[in-house]
């Protein structure tokens, strides 16, 4: 007996309904068939065919051994799984033609040993995030755009089974008594659920797709991201162990610029990363990659950041880099920026680089209560040399829009000057967003560190004449 051996008169019920389904998936097929655009050899997200494909699951559900499912390997099970899809479809003489038994069959590949209908979507480079808003609504960004695609999930307990099997692959859980979830997918993509009660309509996953290979410096010059000058400023910053924020709102590209920066790091240097969810993908030898954990199921083992940033102290680190500063390990981040672990960088969301401080500010007002405005201003002021500002720009592109230097205190305030700008000057008709970078002209006072550390750069670097057009 085959290893979907379980008795296959299982239910009359679900082989009638399955041939009823498919009475409607032929009459489905026809219509398309009339439509006046070439049609697609089939249309799998009409409603005909996705009640064929549920009904399908539960059948094969019904059948399969799934202890010892468990037990083959991928390779097996596909084969196994093709097989019995097959035999269902002779069996009960199911009218499906050619492509839809091969769309049936990737289906049910998909529904097992993936995550269901975004399967697909995980499979597509060219998307960055996949959002589903509850069972009937799927976006996915392409090119810095949202889209919204036919994809829907069977009901909400459909997704919630998918959101469960992505959670549970990294021991954790979602239900009501803690609806909200990170995790990762194996590919480290970031994964985000939030459910019912939290989550009104239904429950939310977002993903932000890993891509396996990361921008590069090159990359973002060639996207007009970063101008060629301020690339190799970066460089150059990171060399001479300046101490960098890296400031945007959501999605904007902090940790990828985080990523390249941190790309610079010469190989000799031990690198300690802290994150919620790894995401930085560097590629020196020397690196100790920590991530925080959330509570268990009885509220106890969290390890947060700031333990983590504590901890890292003591593991000799040259640099400390993390992945976004928001809470009390803004105080440990800056004094270790302050003692001597120069080079350290983090990221903040923030829109602004004055409102990048003034979130500092708060962030380190939740560690301590002692420490007046102007002793944190002033951690804040020796601590952090640049902050670097980006955004994501009406049409999609992710943009570096302004480099700071923080030069000191007066009176209670933080002095800052902007070295680099981009300057926007309109919208093209095709709703590109136009305009240009340039130096600002002012000096800056890091210059003097950069000749120190033996990667000082040419004063033209700085020259407000030369402008770069995107
Ligand atoms: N310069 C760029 N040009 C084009 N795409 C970019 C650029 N920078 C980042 N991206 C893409 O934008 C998406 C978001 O990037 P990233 O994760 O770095 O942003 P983030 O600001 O860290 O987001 P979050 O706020 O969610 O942490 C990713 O898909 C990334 O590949
Ligand atoms: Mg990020």
């Amino acid at each position: 007996m085959g290893f979907f051996g379980k008795s296959s008169s299982s239910s009359n019920a679900t082989a009638d309904d399955l041939r009823a389904s498919l009475r409607d998936s032929a009459a489905a097929t026809t219509v398309a068939a009339l439509r006046p655009t070439p049609a697609p050899e089939m249309d799998s997200f009409s409603p005909a065919y996705l009640q064929l494909k549920q009904k399908m699951h539960r059948t094969l559900l019904e059948r399969v051994d799934l202890e010892r499912l468990q037990k083959l390997n991928a390779e097996q099970f596909r084969r196994e799984l093709s097989t019995l899809v097959e035999r269902i479809v002779e069996e009960q003489r199911l009218a499906v033609n050619q492509a839809e038994r091969r769309q049936l069959v990737q289906d049910m590949q998909n529904e097992m040993l993936g995550l269901g209908p975004i399967e697909p979507l995980l499979e597509d480079p060219t998307i960055s995030d996949i959002l589903v808003n509850t069972c009937s609504q799927v976006y996915v960004e392409r090119r810095g755009k949202l889209e919204l695609t036919p994809i829907t999930f069977d009901d909400n307990e459909h997704l919630l089974k998918v959101i469960e099997k992505i959670v549970s692959r990294v021991g954790r859980r979602v239900d009501e008594s803690s609806p909200m979830v990170d995790a990762r997918l194996p590919d480290g993509s970031r994964v985000n659920a939030i459910i019912p009660p939290l989550a009104i309509d239904g429950p939310i996953l977002s993903i932000r797709r890993f891509s396996a290979k990361p921008l590069s410096i090159n990359d973002l010059v060639s996207k007009k991201s970063v101008p060629p000058p301020v690339a190799q400023l970066l460089e150059s910053l990171a060399k001479a162990k300046v101490n960098i924020i890296i400031s945007g709102g959501t999605g904007s590209g902090k940790t990828t610029l985080l990523n390249v920066i941190s790309g610079f790091i010469p190989a000799n240097e031990r690198i300690v990363t802290i994150e919620d969810a790894a995401e930085l993908q560097l590629q020196q030898p020397h690196v100790v990659r920590l991530e925080t954990r959330p509570p268990n199921i009885e509220g106890k083992g969290e390890v947060s950041q700031r333990a983590l940033v504590k901890n890292a102290l003591r593991m000799r680190p040259d640099r400390i880099i993390l992945g976004e500063v928001r809470g009390a390990e803004a105080l440990d981040m800056l004094q270790a920026m302050n003692t001597g672990h120069d080079g350290s960088l983090a990221t903040i969301h923030a829109n602004t680089a004055r409102d990048a401080l003034s979130r500092l500010e708060n962030m380190v007002g939740m560690a301590t209560a002692n420490l007046g405005i102007r002793a944190t201003r002033q951690q804040i002021a020796s601590a952090i040399t640049v902050v670097i500002q980006i955004a994501r720009m009406t049409d999609g592109t992710r943009k570096l829009i302004s480099l700071h230097e923080l030069t000191g205190m007066e009176g209670e305030i933080i002095t800052m000057q902007e070295i680099f700008a981009f300057r926007r000057t309109g919208v093209a008709p095709d709703g590109k967003v136009l305009g240009h970078f340039a130096a600002t002209g002012l000096h800056p006072q890091f210059d003097q560190r950069l000749k120190e550390f033996g990667v000082g750069l040419p004063d033209e670097i700085y020259d407000p004449t030369r402008i770069f057009d995107i």
